[in-house]
């Protein structure tokens, strides 16, 4: 027979084998402590001796047996931990990884251009004003005093919508933001003074056009705006938008069918990569008599100006890009430098 030490080492041995499944280790206890296990046999034994030798032998016999149930509950909790310690590796998460983040959007310089313009016409007293993109062709033409048979209305310039509005007259992307003059004068009283950003769209593409465009119509209508007010507006305006008292403004004698006299707006900065160099900027001009009555206004009353300039040629000069399509191919490495 076994050593009560020899068993316990045995127990010991045999737990220690028992791997992670409970099973093992249940099967492993039985061995020693179940109803027909080597401690119970022993204990079963200690009837057939006397008292004396049976107080003897069940005092080692119980020290042995409580040895293997802490060397049983200490191989359970061993078994538990390593469990435990492997879930967590498993799910572990290392949190010294720095974070997936989201990428940071940024504005598109044509909408940065945007903003800006709205911020410094309206630090000078400017209403902001929104409308369609898709026209009809009274208020695109016809109520800024385009003839019938402008080149503008060509099939060449101007995108057509299938179908026609309710008096059966074309509808068509609007080919510039000047029907904002007309929509807005016809729903509020003088003194007006808006300007009004947006899409336009014309069939043109090249290095300086594109068929989707941005424009900021302005438009300040009251009792005595003369050409003065407009020279004085526009300088305030781009040395606020380019950030430099630095520039010249100059009024080019031009044509266009709503205004009279009409001028194209130039600039030249007197310093920097573009220095001395006359830029056209915008259209402007009085507003055509014609045109101040077809915004249900009296010309004999009401007088005052516009002017219309592209947004990507205030972006392109701001910061110095020299083709227009960069700003719509979606090329992120042009893209960032903005933001
Ligand atoms: N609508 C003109 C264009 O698209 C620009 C323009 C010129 C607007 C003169 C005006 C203006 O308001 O007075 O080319």
């Amino acid at each position: 027979m076994y050593s009560l030490e020899q068993l316990v080492a045995s127990a010991v041995q045999d737990f220690t084998v028992a791997q992670d499944d409970a099973a093992a280790l249940e099967n492993a206890k039985a061995k020693y402590l179940g109803k027909t296990g080597q401690i119970t046999e022993l204990m079963k034994g200690l009837g057939k001796l006397d008292p004396e030798a049976r107080k003897a032998q069940g005092a080692l016999i119980n020290a042995a047996k409580q040895q293997i149930e802490a060397a049983l509950t200490a191989r359970r909790e061993a078994l538990a931990d390593a469990q435990m310690q492997a879930r967590l590796n498993a799910e572990a998460i290392d949190v010294s990884l720095p974070g997936r983040g989201r990428a940071g959007g940024g504005l598109h310089p044509v909408m940065r251009t945007w903003e800006r313009v709205e911020a410094i016409f309206r630090s000078i007293g400017f209403e902001v004003a929104d409308g369609p993109e898709i026209e009809n062709d009274w208020t695109n033409f016809t109520a800024l005093n385009s003839p019938e048979n402008h080149p503008a209305r060509s099939m060449q310039d101007t995108f057509y919508i299938d179908g026609n509005d309710s008096e059966g007259k074309p509808l068509l992307l609007r080919t510039h933001t000047s029907p904002m003059q007309v929509r807005y004068a016809r729903s509020h009283t003088p003194p007006i003074k808006v300007i009004a950003p947006g899409r336009t769209y014309r069939v043109d593409s090249d290095a300086t056009h594109s068929p989707m465009f941005h424009q900021v119509e302005g438009l300040w209508i009251a009792e005595n705006i003369s050409f003065a007010d407009l020279k004085g507006v526009y300088l305030n305006f781009v040395k606020a938008f380019f950030e430099t008292d630095d520039l010249q403004v100059r009024f080019r004698p031009s044509y266009f069918p709503f205004t009279e006299p009409s001028a194209e707006i130039d600039i030249a900065f007197g310093s920097g990569p573009l220095k001395g160099r006359w830029l056209e900027i915008s259209g402007s001009g009085q507003v055509h008599p014609s045109v101040v009555r077809n915004f249900g206004l009296d010309p004999e009353k009401y007088i005052g100006f516009a002017f219309g300039s592209g947004l990507e040629r205030l972006t392109m000069l701001r910061y110095g890009v020299n083709d227009l399509r960069l700003f719509y191919e979606g090329d992120l490495r042009f893209l960032k430098q903005f933001n």
